[in-house]
């Protein structure tokens, strides 16, 4: 098939053109139709690799065109419903129970000539751990939700975690086992560790941390022959691509063992809020001065938005966390942003886990156990964004975007976490991960509107691509760079799994910058035949230099 919209492409005649589309849709019909025969052969396949395979099936294979249990496994961990019309749905998911049907599920999809998808926490932005866009690759995913193991080691300050645990249940056993270790990812707690460590992963601990490839110290990943690597074993340049640089694109993650961190019995959070009567953008404006300076136990992030539907202003809150007491920051913060104003009734002392709640919107009292919840209260159609900031934007900048989000039906907001501190101190190429000294902050631009109005979708869509336009002069340049982990197909997509290096790199270089070449070098030797691939997978260079 591929081979074919190859030619489609080149046809230059409208003749062949219309020959080779109704070649296009009869064969893909007949791959679509033909799916029983491959569920088929895949289970058949399954049950002799896996021994005693056939009675875990009920519980371990769910089949599109047969099992009740389908759309709900399918939709169990889907965080944007943006795409429940679409077709391009998985033949059958498998949720493994034991490495060895990970294992076993590689070497018959490739058997057979399917795709798979790889799923942790379902949290994927354009939604490539559970769909794929073109109905001519049937594939089946591979749900992780059952390889969630978390084993803490406080002697040596590590752990090892399963791909398919969440950022919660990773904090949760941390704060069971200590007091005073954390590790520093991401603020929602039910992203999976399996896509987000794999993109880098930042939170409220990056200034003094870095993110949570950085902590990576081994990993246990499976090849394309099924195989299970290590550090060692995997070598050098795989162990440095799977940190930062899409793991997706070279096997399947099965665990991370990373180094914990170490944090204060006692840290300090507020939240306060301003509105543009309050004088926010003047706020945001001097924020943008000082954030990524400040003392690195000290994060300050801002979410700037909207409040929904014909929305009078815009809303800056100053979401922060700081490892220490109330004291010490009062006295920071009226060295270094008395602007703010912040008063010690703001500031709340709490344990860092209770921290972790908090930050995920939670009350700091609330039980911990919330942390393990996967159901997230969230699940609507949503777009995103990224870019860096290098430069403080004017306030006639920041004013411009104010007017966008008021004019935006819906709730719309800009979410800017600072870099700095720890960031600084890491070289771009230490990890795929490349976005340090010199960012100021990171900026995500988020939209999200009423699941029973998916048909404004492209309304919403054609928002977001204008603020972005709008913001070019403000933002990084030559590359443009985005975060991987907040991935957006507007910035190209290998349409057909097979796209070359250099149409690759229109997005590969946002996202990795100079460690896009290293990547698909690596990728080029590791997985020659390109059998790990999504819709932005590291392209196979065509000549290995
Ligand atoms: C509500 C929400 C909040 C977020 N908050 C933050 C945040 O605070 N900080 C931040 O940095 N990011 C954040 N993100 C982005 C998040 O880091 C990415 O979406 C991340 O990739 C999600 O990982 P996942 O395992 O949940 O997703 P999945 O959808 O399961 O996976 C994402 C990608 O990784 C691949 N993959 C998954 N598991 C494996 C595996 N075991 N082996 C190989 N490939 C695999 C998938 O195929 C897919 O391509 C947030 C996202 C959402 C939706
Ligand atoms: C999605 O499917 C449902 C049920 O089949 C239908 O009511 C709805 O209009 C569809 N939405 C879109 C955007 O096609
Ligand atoms: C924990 O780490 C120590 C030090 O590296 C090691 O000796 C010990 O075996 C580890 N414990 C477990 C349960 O793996
Ligand atoms: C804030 O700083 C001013 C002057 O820099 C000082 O007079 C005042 O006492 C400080 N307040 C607090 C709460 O630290
Ligand atoms: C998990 O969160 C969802 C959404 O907020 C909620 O409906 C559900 O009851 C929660 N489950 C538990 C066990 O708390
Ligand atoms: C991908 O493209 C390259 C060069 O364009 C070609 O040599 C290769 O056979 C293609 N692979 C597949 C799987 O189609």
């Amino acid at each position: 098939m591929v081979h074919h919209s190859k030619h489609l492409k080149l046809g230059k005649k409208h003749k062949e053109m219309d020959y080779l589309a109704g070649f296009l849709i009869l064969s893909l019909t007949i791959s679509c139709a033909a799916s029983t025969l491959v569920e088929n052969s895949f289970m058949k396949c399954m049950s002799n690799r896996v021994s005693d395979y056939s009675k875990s099936t009920e519980k371990t294979v769910f089949i599109k065109s047969s099992s009740l249990l389908y759309p709900k496994m399918l939709a169990s961990l889907e965080q944007n419903p943006r795409w429940l019309n679409s077709s391009s749905k998985p033949l059958l998911i498998v949720a493994p129970s034991h490495e060895s049907e990970i294992q076993a599920a590689i070497l018959c999809s490739k058997e057979i000539g399917v795709h798979i998808r790889v799923r942790s926490g379902g949290h994927d932005y354009e939604g490539l751990s559970y769909k794929s866009y073109l109905c001519k690759t049937p594939f089946i995913m591979i749900d992780l939700i059952n390889i969630r193991s978390i084993d803490i080691n406080l002697s040596d300050e590590t752990a090892w975690v399963q791909a398919g645990a969440t950022l919660g249940e990773l904090y949760y056993k941390i704060s069971k086992a200590s007091k005073v270790h954390g590790f520093p990812a991401g603020v929602c707690p039910s992203v999976g560790v399996g896509g987000h460590f794999s993109g880098g992963g930042f939170g409220a601990m990056v200034r003094k941390h870095g993110i949570a490839a950085d902590q990576i110290v081994d990993a246990y990943l499976i090849d394309v022959n099924g195989k299970i690597l290590d550090k060692k074993s995997m070598g050098e340049d795989v162990f440095w691509a799977i940190r930062g640089g899409s793991a997706t694109s070279f096997g399947v993650i099965l665990a991370w063992k990373v180094r914990l961190v170490r944090v204060p019995h006692i840290v300090t959070v507020f939240n306060v809020q301003r509105t543009l009567e309050q004088g926010v953008t003047k706020l945001i404006h001097r924020w943008q001065y000082i954030a990524d300076k400040l003392h690195e136990d000290l994060f300050i992030r801002i979410v700037a938005q909207n409040t929904g539907a014909n929305s009078k202003t815009i809303q800056g809150q100053f979401n922060s966390l700081f490892l220490g007491q109330k004291d010490n920051l009062i006295s920071i913060m009226n060295e270094s942003f008395p602007e703010l104003g912040l008063q010690a009734k703001d500031c709340i002392e709490m344990s860092w886990i209770q921290s972790v709640l908090y930050l995920a919107g939670y009350n700091k009292d609330d039980p911990i156990e919330l942390l393990l919840n996967r159901t997230t209260s969230y699940k609507s159609p949503f777009k995103a964004k990224s870019d860096f900031v290098q430069e403080p934007i004017p306030e006639t900048g920041l004013e411009g975007v104010w007017k966008m989000l008021l004019n935006e039906d819906t709730l719309a907001m800009l979410i800017m976490d600072p870099f700095g501190g720890k960031m600084n101190e890491i070289s771009e190429t230490e990890i795929p991960f490349p976005h340090r000294k010199g960012n100021l902050y990171n900026i995500q631009y988020f939209v999200k509107w009423d699941e029973n109005k998916i048909e404004e979708s492209n309304k919403h869509i054609k928002w977001i691509r204008m603020v972005y336009q709008y913001m070019t002069p403000y933002v990084s340049k030559s590359p443009r760079a985005s975060y991987y982990n907040y991935r957006d197909l507007d910035l190209g997509s290998n349409k057909n799994g097979n796209t070359s290096y250099s149409e690759a790199s229109v997005w590969g270089i946002n996202y990795f910058k100079r460690n896009f070449r290293r990547l698909a070098h690596i990728k080029t030797k590791f997985d020659p035949q390109n059998f790990f691939r999504n819709e932005q997978s590291i392209p196979i260079l065509n000549f290995l230099p």
